[in-house]
């Protein structure tokens, strides 16, 4: 049988991955999808920029368009991320009737449900296993594996820059800046790194996974997101000292009153297995209503990981090509008619418990007065710490953990206890998850 043709747009970090384990795995390759896969072209912005791939035997071009044009091109992997340039490339690949693969969480996030009806309609595939947790089979797991389930929550840490900082500065106490500048030398930050550190690429990620896991449109839009900039050393250890790490979490559920989809730093127990996934690794927590929880732990990022998530996509289309497309697994897990919109909760419904710290005069009355307030909004206390006060200061740190409360009440609480005249600045606030 002839070999399959693909076209690689981007040979960078992901690009050239993927062309090293094509060409190291080929036979191996070849005997799980049936054929041949071959990269016969590929796109690069330079062309003769040093590479950490051989390119022989390929054909290389600076214009992606050549490649979403060419006839005689089968599978169209779009490895150059970003939104205006890749969707319009993927579009054009799938109307020219190309199966397409793409690790683009972005582009996913923000333009799938408008790419996957393209897709459907021209009969074509559209695989992006790679935009989520790297080499971790996360989507094949819940659009396939878990398929019997009702999805009741998942939460992930699904950005290894974030995790490595936070990993870090509680390990080593380096500071923030300094091991970010070390995440983006090694090449997994983004190219913008605020979108790792702010929750906007764990967004993205989440995004994807509550849509394959409730069957709902993907709504990035909806994404609540809060970043780990404001985490401190003293966070850090107090947490520790309460039996919790502060993990960068995608939470994604499904309640009676509609679904959560937030990105936030958690505290997590620390006797979870996920509190102890360190530096960039990631891992995805998803429990079904029959399997319970389950853990999916491996390499969130990087040349090769990543790779082997989009070559995983490529055999996955290679046995299907011939295959009846109404035949095929959903894009989106659900069938495209049974997608339904449940609405998304805004940041205010999110129920979840929390840990406080607050900076407050070391004089009596002064808890009664955060506890009366706390007690008015209905939050109940679940553990308290307070510091003795450092020489030659009168205030103190108090620390606590509530239990779960809604947003909207947490919110009010909080501006209330700031404004008592023994209270200093501002309430420091980590929403915590017990992830039973
Ligand atoms: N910037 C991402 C991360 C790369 O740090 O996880 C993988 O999506």
């Amino acid at each position: 049988m002839k070999p399959v043709k693909v076209g690689v747009l981007g040979l960078g970090t992901v690009g050239g991955g993927t062309v090293n384990v094509l060409k190291r795995n080929a036979e191996e390759i070849a005997r799980r999808a049936g054929r041949e896969i071959l990269v016969s072209r590929a796109s690069a912005r330079h062309l003769t920029q040093q590479r950490i791939c051989d390119t022989q035997g390929m054909s290389l071009t600076v214009d992606p368009f050549e490649i979403v044009n060419d006839p005689d091109i089968d599978v169209v992997v779009e490895l150059i991320g970003g939104y205006d340039l890749a969707k319009q490339l993927v579009l054009t690949a799938i109307a020219n009737g190309k199966h397409v693969v793409t690790a683009n969480k972005a582009l996913i996030a923000l333009h799938g449900n408008e790419i996957f009806a393209a897709a459907s309609k021209k009969g074509v595939m559209v695989m992006f296993e790679a935009a989520v947790a790297g080499g971790i089979p996360i989507i094949k797991a819940i659009r396939e594996g878990l398929s019997g389930n009702r999805i009741k929550w998942l939460a992930g840490i699904i950005n290894g820059t974030g995790n490595f900082i936070l990993t870090e500065m509680r390990d080593k106490g380096r500071d923030f800046a300094d091991v970010l500048a070390e995440a983006q030398a090694l090449g997994y930050a983004e190219a913008d790194p605020t979108f790792d550190v702010e929750g906007i690429d764990a967004g993205h990620k989440l995004t994807i996974l509550a849509s394959i896991a409730f069957g709902i449109p993907l709504r990035f839009d909806k994404v609540f997101t809060e970043g780990i900039t404001q985490i401190t050393r003293a966070d850090v250890e107090y947490a520790e000292e309460l039996g919790y790490r502060i993990k960068h979490l995608g939470v994604a559920r499904n309640t009676e009153q509609g679904v959560e989809l937030r990105v936030h730093p958690t505290l997590i127990p620390k006797r979870r297995l996920i509190a102890n996934v360190d530096g960039v690794m990631n891992a995805v927590l998803v429990c079904g209503d029959a399997v319970g929880p389950t853990l999916y732990y491996g390499a969130g990022a990087g040349a090769e990981p990543t790779a082997s998530a989009v070559v995983a996509d490529l055999v996955d289309v290679v046995r299907a090509m011939t295959s009846d497309p109404e035949n095929r697994v959903p894009h989106l897990a659900f069938q495209a008619n049974a997608i339904v919109d449940t609405p998304v909760l805004s940041a205010d419904d999110i129920k979840t418990a929390y840990y406080l710290r607050l900076t407050a005069e070391d004089k009596p009355g002064v808890l009664a007065d955060v506890s009366r307030i706390l007690a008015a909004h209905q939050i109940s206390i679940e553990a308290l710490i307070q510091k003795e006060p450092l020489a030659g200061e009168s205030s103190v740190p108090i620390i606590m953990l509530t239990q779960q409360t809604l947003e909207k009440e947490m919110n009010a609480a909080i501006a209330e206890i700031e404004t008592l005249a023994t209270v200093t600045g501002k309430v420091a606030r980590i929403r915590l998850e017990t992830l039973g």
